[in-house]
């Protein structure tokens, strides 16, 4: 799918992503390093923090952590807990500011 990725400077860019990767690794790959991914994908770090339109509602594990998250927004999610289909292309992602 191709992804908008917005930088935390405000720079966007349009990327086309693999299917079957986490967003959290799609961003990886192309070299999107300001999402640290601490835990490396296991949902339990929030430093992979996004925002993306259209929003879509976190697990409920995700919930919990984002919770605990000082930029939490409606539209919040863990990259590393969205499977990419081509259902996503369009999306709009937005790498939240570190915690
Ligand atoms: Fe740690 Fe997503 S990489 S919660």
């Amino acid at each position: 799918p191709i992804i908008t990725v917005v930088t935390r400077d405000g720079t966007g860019r349009a990327v086309d992503m693999e299917t079957g990767v986490t967003l959290m690794e799609g961003l990886r790959d192309q070299g999107f390093d300001e999402l640290l991914a601490m835990c490396g994908g296991c949902c339990s770090c929030a430093t992979c923090h996004v925002y993306v339109e259209p929003a879509s509602p976190p697990t409920e594990e995700e919930d919990d952590l984002l919770s605990g998250t000082a930029h939490r927004r409606d539209n919040s999610r863990l990259s590393c807990q969205i499977t990419l289909t081509a259902d996503h292309d369009g999306l709009r992602v937005e790498i939240a500011p570190e915690d």
